[in-house]
């Protein structure tokens, strides 16, 4: 039984009508624990389909099931991180780590009784990322990479069984991205939560997830999936082996194919 299943799925901003599709019969299906990534041009649809995976959005057809439960609504098992994830200012990373708990109608009621186990956590998450000992630096204290590690420990704080992350690291410089994607990798192997990554960096893509699939242009439509059948655990030295390469270039001729239809679609 999969996890997460994703039926005939289509969206619209607006009326329906061709020009506002954004999605189109979209179908997934992701097993419990599995890191799929998904990889397309801009303005394909993937922030699109992130919202209603995470039942912000509601799908103009089709439906979305998590362990055969349909997704019409958020849901408490679910976490978020994007690329500008905001952390309030004025309060700590322990305090901002907390603060799901705090406002989440499913822990807010015993978050007193609890808080002492809450921290406990929080503190846990963050020695994972590296970050112990930062528990009382405020935001603005933290370097770029810091505030997306402690994000990242955010939105797994109330251990979520599904992990969504939309270009988590597309604001940061290369070497800190690739530190990220270690830390992602460990957090996965460590909490075996489901993840859907959505980037446009395709080593990332290849590097972390089991399967990538690959969108079309506007209205996106899952082009291809790509198993990913490289051993774990994997270090950074894998994206010089030669089939991970290929992999990757593999991956950009779709999409640039599929940028290519979207090109000569505006050029008619
Ligand atoms: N709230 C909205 N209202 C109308 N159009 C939108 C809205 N959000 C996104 N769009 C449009 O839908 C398309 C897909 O957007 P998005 O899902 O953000 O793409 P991606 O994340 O793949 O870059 C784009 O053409 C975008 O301009
Ligand atoms: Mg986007």
């Amino acid at each position: 039984m999969s996890f997460l299943k994703v039926e005939k799925l289509c969206l619209c901003y607006g009326e329906d009508t061709p020009e506002n599709r954004v999605l189109e019969d979209i179908n997934i299906s992701i097993n419990e624990g599995e890191f799929v990534a998904i990889v397309g041009p801009s303005g394909c649809g993937k922030s699109t389909f992130m919202k209603l995976l995470s039942g912000l959005l509601k799908p103009l057809n089709g439906c979305m099931f998590m362990n055969d439960e349909l997704i019409n609504s958020p849901r408490a098992n679910v976490g978020m991180a994007f690329q500008n994830s905001i952390m309030l200012p004025w309060r700590t990373t322990l305090q901002n780590l907390l603060l799901p708990l705090e406002v989440s109608p499913s822990t807010k009621k015993t978050f007193k009784k609890r808080k002492l186990e809450y921290i406990e956590r929080a503190k846990q998450l963050l020695a994972t990322v590296g970050l112990a000992g930062m528990e009382e630096k405020y935001p603005w204290e933290l370097s770029g990479g810091m505030r997306q590690r402690a994000s990242l420990c955010r939105a797994l704080i109330h251990k979520p069984s599904l992990l969504l992350l939309d270009e988590p690291f597309g604001a940061l410089d290369a070497f800190t991205k690739e530190e990220l994607w270690c830390v992602l990798r460990d957090l996965w192997q460590q909490e075996k939560f489901t993840v859907v990554l959505v980037t446009h960096d395709l080593t990332e893509a290849v590097f972390l997830a089991d399967k990538v699939l690959v969108m079309s242009a506007r209205p996106g439509q899952i082009i291809k999936e790509a198993e990913i059948d490289f051993e774990r655990p994997r270090d950074l030295e894998i994206r010089y082996k030669s089939k991970f390469v290929d992999t990757v270039h593999e991956l950009r001729d779709q999409i640039k194919s599929a940028r290519h239809s979207l090109l000569n679609k505006d050029a008619a």
